[in-house]
């Protein structure tokens, strides 16, 4: 097997997903920097093709990041559309578990495999149920911070699955990227920012399994 890591990130086309790919090439990994285009995370045939297309024997990472916000309309709890919240976890959730299955194979073939998934702090239940926190005073959504705090567990229930496997879910920070430009915020950290705690996990020696963490430290859950 060759030392070059291999690594696949979905929703590579632009922001964080695209600044992660950059990074790990630059890095001196071989970069799969998979687009909508070519792998729907939400479309079971469009993972299925492109698991098929896949001609690696073995898969090192698995960089996780596609996701959307699904904006705020039909997210505020009373006003509600169910479909809105259906949308955001297909991709959030569903697409992640999808492109996940798809790699298993590929990934246990790895001397070294890793998954990290993009979440969010916005799923950190603790955060939002401190009073003193931001998150517990601003807008409330239903879908998006529920999304990515069921990825965190099923981030768990896969690491706990495969414990020779490192599975971690990562908080990018809220950084000025489309994804926050579509929600009226002016960020002023960059998508490379968002990348950083992605990176460092792909590349880190020994790293943990099971965690929620940022580049400040762990999140709590
Ligand atoms: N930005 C933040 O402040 C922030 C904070 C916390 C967490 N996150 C998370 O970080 C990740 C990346 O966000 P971002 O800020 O980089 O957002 P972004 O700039 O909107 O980019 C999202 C990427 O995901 C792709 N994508 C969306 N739906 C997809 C699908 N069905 N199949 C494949 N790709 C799909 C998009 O593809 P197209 O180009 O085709 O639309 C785009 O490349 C997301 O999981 C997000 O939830 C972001």
């Amino acid at each position: 097997m060759s030392d070059t890591k291999i690594a696949l990130v979905t929703g590579a086309a632009r922001g964080i997903g695209a600044a992660i790919a950059e990074g790990l090439a630059a890095r001196g990994m071989t970069v799969i920097a998979a687009t909508r285009a070519d792998l729907d995370v939400t479309d079971d045939d469009s993972v299925a093709a492109f698991a098929s297309r896949y001609r690696h024997d073995h898969l090192d990472i698995l960089v996780n990041n596609a996701g959307i916000s699904g904006g705020r309309e039909g997210q505020t709890p009373g006003q509600v559309d169910p479909a809105v919240i259906r949308a955001v976890y297909e991709t959030n959730l569903f697409g992640v578990i999808r492109v996940t299955e798809a790699f298993l194979p590929r990934l246990r073939e790895s001397a070294d495999p890793r998954i990290i998934n993009v979440s969010s702090g916005t799923a950190s239940l603790h955060w939002n149920t401190d009073p003193s926190h931001g998150f517990a005073a601003r807008g409330a959504m239903a879908g998006y911070p529920s999304s990515k705090a069921a990825l965190n567990m099923v981030t768990v229930q896969y690491a706990n699955a495969f414990p020779g496997m490192s599975v971690n879910a990562v908080a990018p920070g809220a950084c000025g990227t489309d994804f926050a430009k579509d929600l009226g915020l002016s960020l002023e950290r960059t998508a490379a920012d968002g990348a950083a705690i992605a990176i460092r996990l792909a590349t880190m020696d020994k790293p943990p399994t099971a965690t929620f963490v940022s580049d400040e430290g762990t999140v709590p859950w």
